[in-house]
């Protein structure tokens, strides 16, 4: 009784103690959108940190990358902002580690917390890519919008559309339920596994990616603009050598002189006086990549910035197959391998190993190639374990059916 009496009370303290700890230690990670530690060329994408603590407290955040406690270097694509960092239009150069710190300052002690690294690897190969209609970053509340997954040849392909919300609220429309409600759209009735959205608000624009079992297609941010000017450019990288059309779009009206910026730099004046500018680029190259914006005669209306991202030309994304198929093939191949590697010696010891058991005892032939001068060896020279495991292979059928039949 009085033993049961201490474990019980043993017990009692080890969660009192945990309790006390699990307290005193807020835990701070950092979460990928979308998730995975695999990221694709021009895509974008976002991590989140968190803090989970006991008490209600108001932390501040500091994000590190490649090296904890170093400032961040600036980069237009990279946005941190309190607990999320953003990345627009991935490059090679993205991936490495990422790390977020929480700082809370009490009356008399301030917490200071580290997170695990978040590691990030950019992909060689190109996701299956997702279709946005119009192919625009940013898009006026009201419009229409078709996000689709990737088409593949049969009709159920088994994508799930997910949207990451400006708020971070996770949306999931699963095809094969035939529903995109979560996302406040509609199914199309003659586009596949795509989700329709006839008059876009605040709520639809966040980060849109497809997933299925055993990976996803690239992540594009879409923002619906409440604004009076635009800035449209494609939400996919544009291959280099190609041409590209660049939008700049008026709420209303139209205005007779439109200016296009590159990184805060003027490149392009339109007189021609419509409520739809545009601003073609024939034959794009990696120069062409950057932050595009438009703004109105005298700048009195500007639109947000908006990437334009210029990819190598080899990959069409369309169709080519997950990245994980593929390192997955390999993978199987090399254990295949590494089996065989080990399987072929096994087997050989374990058929020379049993052959010499049975010698042992019964004293019948001879265990070396030396001591077996009947044996003609073949003209085409023949591997010595090749021999030995015809031999044996012999030895131990005739011996098994003397076993099986003594009386013949
Ligand atoms: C999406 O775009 C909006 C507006 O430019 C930006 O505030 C946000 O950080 C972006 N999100 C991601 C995940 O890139
Ligand atoms: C601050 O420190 C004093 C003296 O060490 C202690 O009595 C008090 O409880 C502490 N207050 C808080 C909020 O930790
Ligand atoms: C595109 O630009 C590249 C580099 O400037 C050049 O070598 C190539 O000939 C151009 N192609 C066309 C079709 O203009």
């Amino acid at each position: 009784m009085s033993l049961i009496l201490i474990c019980r009370l043993l017990g009692v303290t080890a969660l009192v103690v945990q309790v006390a700890i699990s307290k005193e230690a807020p835990e701070v990670t950092v979460s990928v959108w979308p998730p995975g530690s695999n990221i694709y060329p021009g895509e974008c994408m976002l991590l989140r940190c968190s803090v989970v603590s006991g008490s209600r407290s108001v932390w501040t955040y500091q994000w590190f990358r490649n090296k904890p406690h170093m400032a961040l270097t600036p980069n237009p694509r990279h946005l941190a902002s309190h607990d999320s960092y953003s990345i627009t239009g991935v490059t090679r150069e993205d991936g490495g580690s990422y790390w977020c710190q929480v700082e809370r300052r009490g009356s008399n002690s301030t917490t200071v917390l580290l997170s695990d690294p978040a590691r990030l690897t950019v992909s060689e190969l190109a996701p299956p890519s997702l279709t946005v209609t119009p192919s625009s970053r940013q898009i006026f509340r009201g419009e229409r919008l078709t996000v689709q997954c990737p088409v593949s040849g049969t009709n159920s392909s088994g994508w799930a559309l997910r949207q990451l919300s400006q708020d971070f609220g996770l949306r999931t429309a699963d095809f094969q339920t035939g529903q995109c409600t979560p996302l406040e759209g509609a199914v199309s009735a003659d586009v596949p596994d795509a989700c329709i959205f006839p008059t876009v608000y605040s709520g639809n624009s966040g980060l849109y990616w497809c997933e299925r079992a055993g990976g996803r297609s690239n992540a594009v941010n879409i923002t619906v603009s409440y604004g009076t000017i635009i800035m449209k450019t494609p939400v996919h990288s544009v291959p280099e050598g190609e041409q590209v059309v660049l939008y700049c779009q008026y709420w209303k009206g139209n205005h007779s002189k439109t200016t296009f910026f590159k990184d805060g730099v003027e490149v392009h004046t339109s007189l021609s006086p419509d409520r739809v500018v545009e601003m073609t680029i024939d034959n794009v190259t990696k120069e062409d990549e950057g932050f595009y914006k438009c703004a109105s005669h005298g700048r009195k209306m500007e639109s947000p910035a908006s990437w334009l991202s210029v990819g190598s030309n080899s990959t069409s994304a369309n169709g080519t197959p997950i990245s994980n198929h593929g390192s997955r093939k390999w993978i199987i191949l090399s254990c295949c391998l590494v089996g065989l590697l080990f399987l072929i010696p096994l087997i050989v010891w374990v058929v020379h190993h049993y052959r010499y058991q049975i010698c042992r005892t019964r004293n019948c032939w001879p265990i070396s190639k030396e001591e077996l001068p009947t044996v003609e060896l073949p003209k085409t020279k023949q591997d010595v374990t090749e021999v030995q495991w015809d031999l044996s292979w012999m030895e131990m059928s005739n011996l098994l059916d003397k076993q099986l039949y003594p009386i013949s």
